[in-house]
């Protein structure tokens, strides 16, 4: 029998890919009865990125992959997981961790994705956590991408202004105890938030026609003021939980890496905490949200920018349709 050992998983690397095209609130108002300084004020984004047509999920996704692995000097050979949060998979199936494997050329790697809406990410890197510190995989790709501008209607306001399209991903492997790693991470899901945010065809339940198209139903739908209010409560409370379960305060976090729906929402939880602008990272302002993408993404934004050094406490925190929400806290072990 082989021997049963924990040990403790850490992100060793990150990367990430972006669309060159900006879409900016300008370029919206041409599109939509909207203006800028609505979009700024009620979400603080100002613009976007937005893939070429015929780019799925997996293109900017491999390319996160590859930045990430290079960071953690690690080849795609040596990759045994790769697991892919992702709500706009190039297609219902194959999965999209399948065609990422084949574009890096991780053939010893095994893998599938994970619908956990915007906490997917947090969702898939406990999964990933799970599997190293049991011993069964020894580096771990997490690849958060979306093409959320394939999912939308362009004709409502009130959520084609909210998504960006972008990749983040990161390598989890063992590390040493004594370096920290990922320290806890708490998970819920409520079955209550079906109804406020969805995307209704394409699924068994209603497969495409005629009729799901000309209606639309192939496209987010969000009743955005009452997600707000369970987004506020949720990102609110499991940040404070996390930090006060692990014995420690506000002054010790040194950066908070919150899903980046609406800056309303992240200063609430920043509020709540009792956290600084400087210890929170802020992506929504160049790139919307990126659903499953947003946190990984800004992991790598936070790195390119100097703000993670070996055993920085970094605590993450989302909230997303389901609903599905959570949070995690670790001891930064990338170089
Ligand atoms: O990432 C997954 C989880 N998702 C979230 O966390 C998103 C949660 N929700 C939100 O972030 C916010 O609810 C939104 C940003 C989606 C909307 O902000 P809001 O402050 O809740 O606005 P609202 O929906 O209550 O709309 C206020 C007004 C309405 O007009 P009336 O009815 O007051 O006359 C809307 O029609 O703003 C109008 N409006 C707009 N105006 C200009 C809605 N969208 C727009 C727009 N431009 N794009």
């Amino acid at each position: 029998m082989a021997p049963r050992t924990l040990l403790t998983a850490g992100i060793t690397g990150v990367g990430m890919s972006f669309p060159e095209k900006r879409l900016t609130n300008a370029d919206l108002e041409k599109i939509v009865d909207t203006n800028d300084e609505w979009i700024v004020e009620r979400t603080g984004i100002k613009e976007r990125r937005i893939a070429e047509k015929g780019v799925g999920s997996s293109f900017h996704g491999a390319k996160a992959a590859q930045a990430a692995m290079e960071h953690a000097g690690i080849k795609a050979e040596d990759v045994d997981l790769i697991i892919v949060p992702t709500v706009t998979p190039d297609m219902l199936f194959p999965a999209t961790a399948c065609l990422i494997q084949e574009i890096i050329g991780a053939k010893n790697a095994w893998g599938y994705d994970l619908e956990g809406a915007c906490s997917g990410f947090l969702f898939a890197l406990q999964n990933a956590r799970a599997q190293v510190e049991a011993g069964h995989a020894k580096k771990v790709l997490v690849i958060g991408t979306e093409v959320m501008s394939s999912i939308l209607d362009w004709t409502d306001r009130n959520s084609c202004i909210l998504f960006g399209d972008g990749a983040g991903a990161v390598v989890v492997e063992a590390v040493d105890e004594s370096r920290g790693g990922i320290i806890d991470a708490l998970n819920h899901i409520d079955g209550i938030g079906g109804k406020f945010l969805n995307m209704k065809a394409g699924g068994s339940l209603m497969p495409a026609s005629a009729e799901t198209v000309a209606q639309n139903l192939h496209t987010v739908y969000q009743a955005g003021r009452d997600v707000y209010k369970y987004a506020v409560k949720g990102m609110s409370g499991i940040t404070k939980e996390i930090v006060d379960k692990n014995n420690f305060t506000a002054q010790d976090v040194d950066l908070f890496v919150p899903h980046q729906a609406n800056i309303r929402i992240i200063e609430a939880a920043q509020r709540r905490v009792g956290l600084e602008d400087s210890q929170v990272a802020i992506t929504i302002d160049q790139f919307g949200n990126t659903t499953a993408a947003s946190i990984p993404s800004a992991l790598a934004v936070a790195h390119r920018d100097g703000r993670l050094k070996e055993g920085s406490l970094v605590v993450l925190c989302a909230f997303g349709a389901g609903f599905t929400w959570g949070s995690c806290i670790m001891r930064w072990t990338a170089p």
